[in-house]
């Protein structure tokens, strides 16, 4: 057995993790940050795509957006579609704020190299995780692997393991009241070897079911079609899919997404998961490991973001001033924002997507609101204040 001791031991290096240890690095707060999967399966797993203003913002400020500003794609609104036809949103004369188009494991990649370049404690393929004690002074982590156990000795663990991870498993179930929406579809997502043909994402309600296009560089595309949860990926041949994203989103005016090499498929669920609290003793939740969004709004890695934001300030002042006010705030504070996350996610993916058992007033109710926000600058702007962001209070 080796023994390690840290102020805040933190599970998982996916944005939520490794945020908070850089930004508890940046306050003068030791952490060792303990991940299950190797580097390079961190750095390459394709997921969210889109930083609200205020995650940029909370970006520049932690000092790792030097790629972001460089290679980032900034993008001052949205197309939503109806039958071909596209009306833009624009944030930036609704809200005066853009969002920036950078994918999930380019943000891993600068966080890792920033954590590592500034000395910091990250053990990659670290083992089976247990932990200890959370609600005494001093828990503690075991790590197992190969016949050695680890132990972490710290004053707060931090689980930002995501949804599948131990942290929230490990608090007694009396403790945590579970809210949970599943929905009837999900995503088939691609990611294409092929240069935008467009400058800003369309999202778009079609009666064959829902489609996203979206970018992640200048010659890459990641489009999505609604799909049935457990659609089999071996009957969907690329040709098959190409098919249907031209059908869904053929615009009026004969635009259609442009075509290029399949580099990944894949399927993604559609939930609307919250548990509360987000603490218990000195086990802290973060991240996916407390909620989940259908990812409709783009707001799974932001939230990651803002309630990494709020753990670290609030252990800033227990560390720095002695003061537990904003610890013991910390599940509030974030499910607030979260829950005014799961509404709009939720809006935007029953306003967009095709519900197979809708009724017929069903269908008309849900067409009449997608035209009363392509007519309306206050339904727009309300969903653009959303989109962007709101702010971190
Ligand atoms: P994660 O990114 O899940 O990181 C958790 C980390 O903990 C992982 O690295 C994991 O390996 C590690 N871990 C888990 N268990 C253990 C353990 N026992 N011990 C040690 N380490 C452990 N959001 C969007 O906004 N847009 C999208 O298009 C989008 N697509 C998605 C596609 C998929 C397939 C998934 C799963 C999510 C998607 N999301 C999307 C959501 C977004 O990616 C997440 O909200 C974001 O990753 C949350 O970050 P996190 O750090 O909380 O969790
Ligand atoms: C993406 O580019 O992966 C993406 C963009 C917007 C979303 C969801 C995913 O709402």
């Amino acid at each position: 057995m080796v023994k390690f001791e840290t102020q805040v031991g933190i599970i998982g290096a996916g944005p939520a993790g490794l945020m908070l240890s850089h930004l508890l690095h940046q306050h003068g707060i030791t952490s060792i940050v303990l991940e299950a999967k190797n580097r390079a399966y961190c750095e390459e797993r394709v997921r969210a795509g889109v930083l609200e203003h205020t995650s940029v913002e909370m970006l520049r400020n932690a000092g790792i957006a030097h790629r972001l500003d460089r290679e980032g794609l900034r993008h001052e609104g949205i197309d939503l579609g109806l039958h071909g036809y596209l009306h833009r949103i624009p944030f930036v004369e609704l809200t005066g704020k853009a969002v920036t188009v950078y994918g999930q494991q380019e943000v891993v990649k600068d966080l890792i190299s920033q954590r590592l370049s500034d000395g910091g404690d990250l053990r990659f393929e670290c083992g089976e995780i247990s932990v200890h004690d959370f609600e005494e002074d001093r828990p503690s982590i075991h790590v197992d692997k190969e016949d050695n156990v680890d132990v972490i000795s710290c004053d707060y663990i931090a689980g930002c393991d995501g949804f599948h991870g131990i942290s929230r498993s490990s608090i007694p179930p009396r403790a945590l009241t579970v809210y949970d929406r599943t929905y009837p579809f999900a995503w088939l997502g691609i990611l294409a070897e092929a240069a935008p043909s467009r400058e800003e994402l369309i999202y778009m309600h079609h009666e064959r079911g829902f489609a996203l296009y979206s970018m992640r560089a200048p010659r890459i595309t990641r489009l999505y079609l609604q799909c049935k949860p457990d659609v089999d990926l071996a009957e969907w041949s690329d040709d098959r899919i190409w098919n249907e994203l031209h059908t869904r989103l053929g615009c009026s005016d004969g635009w259609r997404p442009t075509e290029g090499k399949i580099l990944q498929k894949g399927v993604t669920g559609m939930r609307s998961f919250v548990v509360e609290p987000l603490q218990f003793g000195r086990l802290f939740l973060a991240g996916d490991a407390a909620h989940i969004v259908p990812p409709t709004g783009a707001k799974g890695m932001n939230l990651a973001f803002a309630d990494v934001h709020y753990l670290a300030e609030a252990l800033r002042a227990k560390y720095r001033d002695n003061d537990e006010a904003k610890l013991d705030a910390y599940s509030a504070t974030c499910l607030s924002r979260i829950w005014k996350a799961q509404r709009f996610s939720w809006w935007m993916t029953s306003l967009l997507h095709l519900f197979y058992d809708a009724s017929p007033f069903d269908r008309k109710r849900q067409v009449a609101e997608l035209q009363y926000v392509m007519s309306s600058r206050a339904a727009a702007t309300s969903l653009a204040e959303n989109y962007v962001g709101l702010p971190l209070d």
